[in-house]
């Protein structure tokens, strides 16, 4: 586990304040705009690589063809914080490849008991199912049981009449990856001695916001 600890804080905090525990020292949280930019990526590059990270596991939401929302768990694969990239990975036909497909625009949420942090993040959103972006992640997949995931004859989501399919025998993957470019970066914090809110742009650049 890669999560910071010391700042540990009670997630029902902003509810019941009285709740929280005691405020660490003064100097155990960051203070800058670009102090917490940088913990902020410092942290997603380690839940792409640390399984146990909570924000290994982030909530992609999505508009659906009604425009209403729609949201989802998924593996926080890659993280390029050079380049402001997410990756996710997903199979080709399932809904939020549709919604995405005609609505490109996502926000990842993830939380964080361990750093009291919550981030929503808006993303620019491609989808890729053939090319080398594809091909040279499935090399690697398809020799480990997440292959499944991809080989399933049916498409997630469509109904099964008796047992679930096996997907042994199929032979065509439908594995997709999900391409984020983060566009802005709405970051909360909750502390005993006070919670703060920051919008982070594109270029990385902050502002306090009220929480
Ligand atoms: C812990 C967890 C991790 C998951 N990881 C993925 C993933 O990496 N990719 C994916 O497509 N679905 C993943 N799922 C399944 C999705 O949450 C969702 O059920 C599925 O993708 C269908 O979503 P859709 O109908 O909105 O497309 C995960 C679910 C859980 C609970």
């Amino acid at each position: 586990m890669t999560e910071p600890t010391s700042r540990s804080i009670d997630p029902s905090a902003p509810d019941a304040p009285d709740d929280a525990p005691a405020a660490p020292a003064p100097d155990a949280r960051l203070r800058t705009l670009a102090e917490i930019h940088t913990a902020i990526w410092q942290q997603l590059a380690l839940a792409a690589q640390d399984r146990s990270h909570v924000w290994r596991t982030p909530v992609l939401a999505t508009a659906d063809a009604d425009g209403l929302p729609d949201a989802r768990t998924l593996v926080l694969r890659e993280v390029q914080p050079a380049a402001r990239q997410l990756t996710l990975y997903t199979d080709a036909r399932s809904a939020k490849v549709l919604q995405l497909q005609a609505r490109p625009q996502g926000r990842l949420v993830c939380w964080s008991p361990a750093l009291g942090w919550q981030l929503r993040i808006r993303l620019a959103m491609q989808v890729q199912d053939d090319g080398l972006a594809v091909t040279s992640r499935w090399v690697r997949l398809r020799a480990s049981p997440a292959a499944r995931d991809y080989l399933s004859p049916l498409p997630p989501g469509a109904p099964v009449g008796g047992a679930p399919p096996s997907p042994a025998g199929a032979q065509r993957h439908h594995f997709a990856v999900l391409q984020g470019l983060v566009q802005s970066i709405d970051w909360l914090e909750l502390h005993a001695a006070g919670h703060r809110r920051a919008c982070f742009d594109a270029a990385g650049d902050g502002v306090w916001l009220t929480p």
